[in-house]
């Protein structure tokens, strides 16, 4: 490993046109506007064109990001997208976006750790950036149609997701103790069922009974997955702290995957950290999975929530169970 810093050099986010409130839905399935609001945070989420797939939100994202890094698409050495609604199994979105953007012919694959995909994304392209002199600048994305497998019949899970990208440029640069400092990751797959999508892969491919049965869309234990993603995201921080001599003192913004108010308010509370030093925009977005972070993370920083000099702790969950902490130290 060469010492050094990964930096990010810049960033960028995309939300489809589209918006869908709690007032659409109410409309749509047995809910309303004040049972969504009160018990996720949930206002509204921007829905893709049923034309438009993961790598086109990609694309958007990604030159976005290039642009507030002032860099060419031929200045990127590696491309990750971090998806679990690509446009296809085969090839990975990944490969599509490396064309549609005009990379060179550079590594480009998709990583699924559902909605801690970005995280996930960020270390390994962390430890690429730091492994030698291959790699110098990385473009990572997460991006998601998670409308493309949500049941619109179900209350219980339709009220929550929402699509976008977000992405970054990561660059190796030569100073230290700078960007992006550590990440702890996990994952237990023993109780994979309390978030996932029965058909569609190869234990069941799609056949016309998995349509009947509507096993193409994802199916959740709220409940299960709301306790679970308090304590995981809970340890890593507390890890990620501890093993870098830090305390939640430290912490000027946090920035967790936005799935449900609730979750990120017991988070605080469970650290001992004020709401203040929380950031939030799922009100406007709902659940975007691994575009989530990214997304937040562009919105905080155009939005100055943090500056030169403060730590800044990124956390996420999803299903698998993963879950991941990131620190960063903004240049
Ligand atoms: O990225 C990871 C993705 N997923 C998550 O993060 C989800 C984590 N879990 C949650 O956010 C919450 O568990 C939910 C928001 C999904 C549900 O909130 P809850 O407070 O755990 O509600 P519940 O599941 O206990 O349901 C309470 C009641 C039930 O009715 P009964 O049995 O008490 O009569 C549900 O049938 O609310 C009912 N309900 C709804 N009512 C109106 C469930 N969904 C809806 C709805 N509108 N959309």
């Amino acid at each position: 490993m060469q010492q050094g810093s990964v930096i990010i050099r810049g960033v960028g986010s995309y939300l489809p046109r589209k918006i869908l409130t709690n007032h659409d839905l109410a409309s749509m399935v047995d809910t309303s506007d004040e049972w969504i609001r009160t018990r996720t945070g949930i206002s509204q989420r921007h829905i893709a064109d049923i034309h438009e797939t993961c790598s086109d939100l990609a694309y958007v994202a990604a030159k976005n990001a290039l642009e507030d890094a002032k860099l060419k698409p031929k200045d990127i050495d590696l491309l990750i997208v971090a998806t679990m609604t690509p446009d296809m199994i085969c090839p990975s979105s990944a490969a599509i976006l490396q064309a549609k953007l005009n990379l060179r012919r550079v590594m480009s694959f998709d990583l699924n750790a559902a909605c801690s995909g970005f995280v996930y994304a960020l270390e390994v392209a962390t430890r690429l950036l730091q492994s030698g002199n291959f790699y110098k600048r990385a473009l990572v994305v997460g991006a998601e149609k998670v409308s493309s497998i949500v049941d619109w019949e179900d209350r219980s899970t339709c009220v929550l997701f929402g699509d976008a990208a977000g992405a970054f440029v990561l660059e190796y640069a030569s100073t230290e103790h700078l960007g992006i400092l550590d990440t702890v990751l996990g994952a237990d797959g023993s109780s994979y069922e309390i978030l996932y999508m029965p058909a569609g892969g190869s234990r069941h491919p799609a056949t016309a009974d998995t349509v009947a049965q509507r096993q193409h869309f994802i199916k959740m234990n709220g409940k299960e997955l709301f306790k679970a993603s308090v304590r995981f995201m809970g340890k890593a921080i507390e890890e990620l702290l501890e093993r870098n001599h830090l305390t939640k003192a430290d912490i000027a913004c946090l920035i967790p995957h936005q799935a449900n108010l609730r979750i990120i308010q017991s988070l605080a509370q469970s650290l001992g950290l004020s709401m203040d030093r929380v950031f939030c925009n799922l009100e406007n977005t709902g659940n975007t999975s691994s575009a989530s972070i990214p997304v937040a993370f562009a919105q905080a920083k155009n939005s100055h929530h943090f500056r030169s000099g403060d730590y800044i702790v990124l956390v996420a969950f999803g299903g698998g169970l993963t879950w991941g902490a990131t620190l960063i130290k903004w240049p």
